[in-house]
């Protein structure tokens, strides 16, 4: 019979609270005979606080072991900025090679965007994650002093963006629209931006049927908000990802029901799946937080691993629960109970 395993990083902040509803939909989902292992992981702020570990070698071993990642959030006000994020998010990303940060957004029914009522909303960022300014290659020189020079320099490989164009390509040309949109800043940054821009050029080549574009990142701001329908598929940089991808998030019925997936196509390392949002701390533990996030991360979980029905169950789960929200205030649970139900039946 089949079985999943998964590792479960519940992390700092709303991150327990959110996974946990994230755990009862995936159980509720999947078929009698398909067996959801989960392994859970203590790591993030409080771990930190009591041994000065962020995630140890041995703990990375396990965790490859898995089939993916749940992850909920990191992050605490209480550990300095920075070492989390490095020591735990950002080396799961590089250590498992998860070059494809997925980032749907879709205006779902009921939703508070500034642009509700566009129906037409539906991209995905394919965000690269594993080079850019992410890689940690700089360094400052006289530092503390009025003279100091701080280098954070944008790593950016032929393969590493040939592999991740290649997979926009790919994923653009599964879809109705077929269209993908380079967007980068080779107005300014000329040696990567061309490398990109080449990349995209050749590698285009081998899908005639996608039409292209290209915007500068500036340019694609812009677009986000007064036209975001235009995109069907984007594909750009660690950084610009990053920023535009909280931008798509706020125009598309807000962070609470943005989700991402950190993949690896190959499958030779577990993926991760985890909410945009942060760990929230202001919230945590009052029941405000929206699990949808997590809901959604669940269901791009499932469609990776190969459980399309049950992934595209997930989506609609959320989106009916979403078009029958009414004004009453529901808690993380009650909406994790809510949508567990209706994927089930
Ligand atoms: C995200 C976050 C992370 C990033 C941080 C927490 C390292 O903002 O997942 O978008 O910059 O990638
Ligand atoms: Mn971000």
């Amino acid at each position: 019979s089949r079985s999943i395993s998964l590792a479960v990083i519940p992390g700092d902040g709303i991150g327990p609270e959110v996974v946990a509803q994230g755990l009862k939909v995936l159980s509720a989902v999947l078929p009698q005979d398909v067996k959801l292992e989960t392994e859970e992981y203590d790591l993030g702020a409080k771990r930190w606080h009591a041994t000065g570990e962020t995630l140890p070698d041995a703990e990375m071993e396990r965790i490859r072991q898995h089939d993916a990642i749940l992850l909920g959030a990191i992050g605490d006000p209480s550990v300095p900025s920075g070492t989390l994020e490095r020591g735990l998010l950002l080396k799961l990303r590089f250590a498992f090679d998860h070059f494809v940060n997925l980032r749907p957004s879709k205006l779902f029914p009921n939703t508070t965007s500034p642009l509700a009522g566009d129906p037409d909303i539906d991209f995905v960022v394919v965000r690269e994650g594993t080079e850019g300014p992410y890689v940690g290659n700089g360094g400052s020189i006289r530092k503390g002093t009025p003279q100091e020079v701080a280098n954070e320099v944008s790593v950016n490989t032929a393969f590493g963006v040939e592999r991740v164009v290649r997979d926009a390509f790919a994923r653009a040309q599964a879809r109705p629209r077929k269209k993908l949109t380079l967007v980068h800043k080779n107005n300014v940054l000329v040696y990567a931006g061309h490398l990109w821009k080449d990349t995209f050029d050749r590698v285009g080549q081998e899908f005639p049927e996608v039409s292209t574009d290209y915007l500068h990142v500036d340019a694609a701001t812009i677009f986000l908000v007064t036209d975001p329908a235009r995109f069907d598929v984007i594909v750009t940089d660690n950084l610009f990802g990053d920023i535009i991808t909280d931008l798509a998030a706020a125009v598309s019925g807000g962070i609470g029901l943005a989700a991402s997936g950190n993949i690896n196509p190959s499958r030779a390392f577990p993926s991760m799946f985890e909410p945009v949002h942060g760990s929230a701390p202001d919230i945590a533990g009052t029941g405000k937080a929206d699990p949808t996030a997590t809901v959604l991360s669940a269901a791009l979980l499932l469609r990776h691993l190969g459980y399309e029905a049950e992934a595209e169950r997930v989506d609609a789960a959320v989106t009916a629960d979403l078009a029958e929200r009414s004004g009453a205030v529901r808690t993380t649970d009650e909406i994790g109970d809510a949508l567990a139900v209706r994927v089930a039946s």
